[in-house]
């Protein structure tokens, strides 16, 4: 079965309200018809209600870039799964190597935020990625690997069927390095992998692997046209028009 393909903007902490609603407007108008692979937006919290509304009548999604797992009370700071589908997500993103690296996020934390929002409903897109001394010390499938069976634990075969998996090289991240498409390629062949030992060739076979780290106009066709590469989870690129239209072109 041929996996559809899976373009999504990861706006990070970026734009002002009336340049997410441009970016959203824009978007629009230039690729919110397409319909042969599935397109999502994920913008700063505050400005989702702007741009949901701006995007309604298209095809483009919309998407949360983290959420906590409690349901509600005293998370100073946090928004719950709830929230986020309240405001007409789709998507909550998880696991990115922002949340990890950054802030400090653990396996286990983000395994308790993918379950509480499959529980509740969303799709999740969850991000893995080995750093640059990992990959020099030749630890690339050993870290994507566990953090893919720790992030991963406790959800089923059946919920899989909303998870997206981004594979995003920590070292490829808004440094306008790109993992080759072989080196991409084969993570995303482990991957995959890997979860037919976990859960079965079907759920392997079903489950869209995006790739992210500098996806730009130049290199989108070539990374999208690998056998184990779904779609991409653009940073940069996200945030102009014609660069995020020219990749999802190049998708299709
Ligand atoms: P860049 O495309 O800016 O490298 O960011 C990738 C990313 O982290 C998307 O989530």
């Amino acid at each position: 079965m041929a996996r559809r393909k899976f373009i999504a903007g990861n706006w990070k902490m970026n734009t002002t309200q009336s340049g997410a609603l441009a970016l959203a407007e824009g978007l629009k108008d230039a690729i919110g018809g397409i319909d042969a692979m599935d397109l999502a937006v994920i913008p700063p919290s505050v400005y989702i209600p702007a741009v949901v509304e701006a995007v309604k009548g298209s095809r483009i999604a919309v998407g949360a870039q983290n959420m906590y797992f409690e349901e509600s009370g005293a998370f100073t700071g946090e928004i719950s799964a709830a929230m986020v589908q309240d405001v007409g997500c789709k998507y909550v993103l998880l696991g990115h190597s922002e949340r990890r690296h950054v802030f400090g996020e653990t396996d286990e934390l983000i395994n308790r935020k993918v379950k509480k929002a499959l529980a509740s409903g969303l799709d999740v897109i969850f991000a893995v990625g080995e750093l640059l001394d990992e990959r020099e010390a030749d630890k690339t499938l050993e870290v994507n690997e566990r953090q893919v069976r720790l992030g991963l634990a406790d959800v089923s075969a059946e919920e899989m069927a909303r998870v997206t998996v981004a594979y995003e090289p920590v070292w490829a991240i808004g440094t306008g390095k790109t993992a080759s498409p072989a080196q991409a390629q084969e993570v995303h062949a482990m991957i995959r992998k890997l979860l037919g030992d976990l859960y079965d060739a079907k759920v392997a076979g079903a489950t869209r692997i995006q790739y992210g780290g500098s996806v730009k106009p130049d290199n989108a066709a070539e990374l999208l046209s690998q056998p184990d590469i779904d779609g991409a989870l653009v940073g940069g690129a996200s945030l102009k028009v014609n660069d995020f239209t020219a990749i999802v072109k190049a998708g299709l």
